[in-house]
């Protein structure tokens, strides 16, 4: 990806004190904050590529993962994220806890505050799960995706990996195609490019289309290259069969033929368009192989960018606690 501009690393002493506590929903965000997020995540990148990639702000911190649903690169990313940053990192996921012998939310939320932890991130199959547990304890939380809700981080390290690609957002024409009605990543990005003043579309079968849409700040479209047309960014999402009820498509290879993208579909989208997937892809369902592995494709990027975020609002989020 190109270099950013940043100066070398710096301490996160020269932004000004971020005044939220937890980080559950870009709606609870100002556009100054926004940008304040992504600022300090370019110090982070610049952190995480040089051979030493540590810059201990948080020595003497404990962070807890809280994993109720299964994830691979969004619990190692903010594992990562708070292990360069010098904080202590426990994983808890919930197949090893006792939430499987039926301890409720609550419950947990209350045992893990009394180990004094300075950070709960926490992903929970269930909308609102995260922001209810942040009510009842005592340290931040982040939340890594609740239900078809938010998946904050995740909008935020999309900003900065177009960001960084294309030199700016505003005025960019951001396509998000494929399953928009069970995607937090969707509305999160939804929310946050239009705080940013980026024109957003959706793209997706009426089927896969929420209730409402009409409502957000977006464009929505049923046909490719209707949408695709004059876009920036072309994002394409997992279709999310764990969220889905009943069918909502005739089946894979339909869904393909009109909604994957191939290099003929891409192609009504600008030249210089680049391709965006949040992981994980099902290759050949939304994406075929060939544009996920293409110069075109920031997949990897994402990635990277993913654990400077997060470094970021870690960062940002505890200092504020100790002030507080
Ligand atoms: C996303 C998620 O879990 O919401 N993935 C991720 O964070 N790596 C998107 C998805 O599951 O499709």
């Amino acid at each position: 990806m190109p270099q950013h501009s940043s100066s070398a690393a710096g301490s996160s002493g020269d932004f000004p004190p971020f005044r939220q506590r937890h980080l559950i929903s870009i709606a609870d965000l100002k556009q100054h904050e926004i940008i304040d997020l992504l600022d300090r995540a370019e110090r982070m990148i610049d952190i995480s590529r040089q051979e030493r990639k540590s810059h201990p702000t948080l020595a003497g911190k404990t962070q807890i993962n809280l994993f109720f649903e299964p994830s691979t690169r969004t619990q190692s990313s903010f594992e990562i994220a708070g292990k360069r940053l010098g904080a202590l990192v426990v994983n808890m996921s919930v197949k090893t806890s006792s939430v499987s012998k039926g301890e409720t939310l609550v419950d947990t939320a209350a045992t893990l505050n009394a180990m004094r932890p300075d950070v709960l991130v926490v992903r929970h199959g269930a909308a609102g799960a995260v922001e209810l547990l942040s009510q009842k304890v005592g340290c931040s939380v982040v939340n890594a995706g609740d239900g078809a809700h938010e998946h904050p981080t995740q909008a935020l390290l999309d900003a900065l990996t177009i960001r960084n690609h294309k030199g700016m957002l505003a005025g960019l024409t951001v396509a998000i195609c494929g399953d928009i009605a069970n995607s937090r990543v969707a509305r999160s990005n939804l929310l946050l490019l239009g705080a940013l003043n980026v024109r957003t579309r959706v793209i997706a079968p009426r089927t896969l289309l929420p209730a409402g849409i009409e409502n957000l700040a977006t464009e929505v479209f049923t046909d490719m290259e209707e949408g695709l047309k004059g876009a920036d960014v072309v994002m394409m999402l997992r279709l999310q069969h764990e969220r889905a009820s009943g069918k909502m498509i005739p089946s894979v290879r339909e869904y393909y033929r009109f909604y994957g993208l191939d290099a003929q579909k891409l192609g009504w989208a600008k030249p210089d368009a680049i391709v965006m997937h949040p992981g994980p892809m099902n290759r050949g369902v939304e994406i075929d192989p060939a544009i996920a592995d293409s110069e075109r494709s920031v997949i990897t990027d994402q990635v990277e960018m993913g654990v400077a975020v997060r470094m970021a609002v870690l960062d940002a989020l505890l200092p504020a606690r100790n002030q507080a």
